[in-house]
Order: C-alpha cells, then sequence, then structure tokens
C-alpha cells in the first residue's frame, strides 16, 4: 500500500525537479543575454574599424531589418563609405543606396541583384572578386551555398 502512494509521490518530485530546471534555466539564460547587451551597449569597447575604412564592405541582406540597421550604423556611426550591397531586388537596393549616398557626404554604393537561395555564384559581378573588401556581413534569410 506504501509503495502505490510512494510512486504518485516521485513522479511527482520527478515533474516538479524537471519543471524547476527549465525555468532556472531559461531565467539564467535570459540573465546572460540581458547583462551580455548591457556590456556590449555600455561598456565594451568597440573594435577599431579605421584599417578597413579604404576598403569595400560588402553587405548581403542590407535592404531590411538587421542589415539595413546595420548599413546605417556602420556609416553613421563608424564613418563607413564604400558599400558593396547585394540583394534580390533591385529597387529596394535602388532606395538603400540612394538614402546612404544622401545622408552621408562622400558615402559611393555599388548594389548586385543576386538571389543566394536560386542563382549560381557566376552570375555575381566579377569585379567582387577583385575589390579589396575589408569587411563581409551576411544577414539574408537565405544560407549562402
Ligand atoms: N529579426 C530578428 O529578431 C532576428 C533574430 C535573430 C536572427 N535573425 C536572423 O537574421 C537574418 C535577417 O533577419 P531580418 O529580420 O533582418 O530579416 P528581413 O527583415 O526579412 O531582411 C532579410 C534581408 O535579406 C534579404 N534576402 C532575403 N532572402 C534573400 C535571398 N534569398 N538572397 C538574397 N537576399 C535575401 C532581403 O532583401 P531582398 O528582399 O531585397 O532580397 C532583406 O534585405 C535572418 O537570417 C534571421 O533568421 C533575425
Amino acid at each position: 500500500m506504501s509503495a502505490l502512494i510512494a510512486v504518485p509521490t516521485l513522479l511527482w518530485d520527478c515533474a516538479w525537479w524537471i519543471v524547476a530546471s527549465y525555468a532556472t534555466f531559461r531565467g539564467m539564460k535570459f540573465l546572460y543575454i540581458f547583462l551580455h547587451s548591457i556590456y556590449g551597449h555600455f561598456f565594451s569597447t568597440p573594435l577599431d574599424l579605421t584599417p578597413f575604412l579604404s576598403s569595400w564592405t560588402v553587405v548581403t541582406g542590407c535592404t531590411d531589418g538587421i542589415g539595413r540597421a546595420y548599413v546605417e550604423e556602420l556609416a553613421k556611426a563608424r564613418g563607413v563609405r564604400k558599400f558593396y550591397l547585394i540583394g534580390r531586388n533591385a529597387g529596394k537596393l535602388e532606395r538603400v543606396k540612394k538614402e546612404l549616398e544622401e545622408s552621408y557626404e562622400g558615402c559611393e554604393v555599388r548594389t548586385a541583384v543576386f538571389d543566394f537561395e536560386k542563382d549560381d555564384f557566376d552570375r555575381l559581378p566579377k569585379e567582387l572578386g577583385e575589390l579589396d573588401v575589408g569587411i563581409l556581413s551576411e544577414f539574408q534569410l537565405a544560407p549562402i551555398h
């Protein structure tokens, strides 16, 4: 009889420990991300991009979302003036090019239409292989194969 009572108690204890462990893990993870972002935003020293300013900064997935914000930040706060932007949509690329060139004096922007999901890499402009590239960042939704 006592064994019958012990089984549900044991199950209850196990369930409690699983839930408590998971909640603790999520809480610690949240705390880590929160503190890390506070440190990154207010206390860390940004990487010195000066050696890369004379080279080209190539950014994929730059017409929307994180990639667009990243390009803006590089131009506004870090003095980057030479962008090579890659995306699927010629109209969106042209809009970003215009915005950057109008907002930041001396900004030079080249663009290439390319779909990382469908296009063959032969379709990328040949000049990309010859450019002096300092920074390369990818933000498009599709993985680069
Ligand atoms: N947003 C978040 O909170 C978050 C968090 C963590 C990770 N991420 C990751 O960060 C990346 C960007 O997210 P997001 O929210 O900034 O996305 P988004 O706003 O949809 O922007 C995606 C960008 O990628 C381009 N793009 C999409 N598919 C492409 C393709 N096949 N070839 C070339 N360019 C392509 C789009 O440009 P065109 O349409 O002009 O081609 C656009 O500029 C994604 O991989 C996402 O999983 C996002």
